[in-house]
């Protein structure tokens, strides 16, 4: 098989933010996949990194500035926004995206952005509420539309002491898209390109968003020991695998796991509970929202920053908080609330009474229960026994299947409750 990134022409053009060192791994990267990388930065990528730098690992001359007269007559700009199989903005600041989205082409970087008619990949990384803000919203949602594909962002710590979503998505994570965005270009019709990976055109569910969380959270006490529950994420990554498979943008927002990514699937990783709201906050809008993780309801109040010593003396108090309801902020949102919206619950005894009582507390629009009690080894097994409750207080009961086969009968009812 022919490796998708072997002999191909990548300009990489690097944005100003702190993540641009990163867009120097993500060269050598490229490289060592065949792909030969021209390297542009913007003004302000130079105040992260050098064109020199970029230079020597491209191998080759990194371009800067539009004016630049011996760049222009050995290669103009719109030769550059030609001469390539793909344009990859790593990192994508809010700027740049700003830029992109508006066709303002004050510098190279965003003249090239303009006048390219290539396949372009975006690695956001920013501050989590530039992010966050509506004018990044809706820039991202007009390149989107554009037919901009995005990797990224994940969440996680973030340079200046906050946690969020915001941090560029890894060179790999970016080799992997761009190798994927080349494959999906080459795709017979029926499928289309979308944030970096390919979706089905056709499908109950194609054109719509669905976003899936999955998985458990681990709250940490310090830096080595942390608090977490037994969610394989098979059920949740089930789920996403479905909706994609019907044609869907699947956002998936995974808590750590043992198992693959599904195919198809835009993946999120994060490990608290609160940098799982974020995440999600960041992949709205969607259609379908369905929250299949097991986050945990509690973590440490004063998580320490170096491990704690066994001293001898008594083993030290864990004084606990209560983490955010994800399922319940995103079913309360008075603005963008996706059109359907789906718990779970994961309950040990009376399963259908705690549904009953959840669905309303919750304000969703539908729970999937399930009885996680040792017996039925639903908590990491691969099969489960759900009941469906609707608001009305109705109860279906399906026979024990496959998580598989959960994940594609739940994604069938979601698209049948769309259209009614
Ligand atoms: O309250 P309980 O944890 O039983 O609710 C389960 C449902 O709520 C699941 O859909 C789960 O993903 C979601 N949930 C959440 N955020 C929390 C706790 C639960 O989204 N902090």
């Amino acid at each position: 098989m022919t490796k998708p990134l072997a002999d191909r022409r990548v300009l990489l053009i690097i944005g100003g933010g702190i993540a641009a060192y990163k867009s120097l791994d993500l060269i050598r990267r490229l490289r060592e996949r065949g792909a030969s990388v021209r390297p542009l930065l913007t003004q302000g990528a130079q105040e992260f990194v050098t064109p020199l730098a970029a230079a020597a690992l491209a191998g080759r001359p990194a371009h800067t500035d539009l004016f630049d007269r011996a760049d222009e007559a050995e290669i103009g700009h719109i030769r550059l926004a030609r001469e390539a199989d793909a344009v990859v903005v790593a990192p994508a600041t809010a700027n740049l995206m700003a830029r992109m989205a508006t066709g303002h082409a004050p510098d190279l970087a965003a003249t090239v952005l303009l006048a390219t008619t290539l396949p372009i990949l975006i690695a956001p990384a920013m501050n989590v509420a530039m992010w966050a803000h509506p004018a990044t919203r809706r820039n991202l949602a007009t390149l989107v539309a554009d037919g901009v594909r995005v990797v990224g962002p994940n969440a996680g710590p973030m340079a200046e002491a906050e946690t969020g979503a915001g941090r560029m998505a890894e060179p790999v994570e970016i080799a992997e898209a761009l190798a994927a965005m080349l494959i999906e270009a080459e795709e017979p019709a029926g499928f289309g390109v979308l944030s970096g990976r390919a979706v089905k055109t056709t499908g109950p569910l194609a054109g719509r968003r669905v976003l899936v969380t999955s998985g458990p959270t681990h709250e940490p006490i310090d830096p080595v020991r942390f608090i977490a529950n037994r969610s394989s994420g098979r059920q949740g990554h089930a789920i996403a695998a479905a909706a994609a498979e019907a044609g869907a943008a699947v956002t998936l927002v995974s808590g750590p796991v043992a198992i693959p990514d599904p195919p198809g699937v835009t993946v999120v990783r994060v490990e608290t509970a609160r940098e799982m709201l974020a995440a999600v906050e960041a992949a709205l809008p969607a259609t379908i929202a369905v929250f299949a993780a097991a986050v945990g309801d509690w973590r440490p109040e004063n998580a320490q920053g170096a491990k704690i010593k066994k001293d001898g003396a008594a083993p030290p108090p864990l004084a606990l908080v209560e983490n955010p309801d994800i399922l319940a902020t995103i079913a309360g949102l008075a603005c963008g609330r996706p059109d359907l919206v789906v718990g779970f619950a994961a309950e040990t005894d009376t399963v259908l009474d705690h549904a009953r009582e959840k669905i309303a507390r919750k304000g969703c629009d539908l729970i999937v229960a399930n009885d996680v009690s040792a017996a039925g080894g639903v908590m990491g097994g691969t099969a489960n026994t759900v009941h469906l409750i609707a608001r009305d207080g109705t109860v279906e009961t399906w026979p024990r299947l496959d998580k598989d086969e959960v994940g594609r009968r739940l994604v069938a009812r979601f698209a049948a409750l769309l259209v009614r």
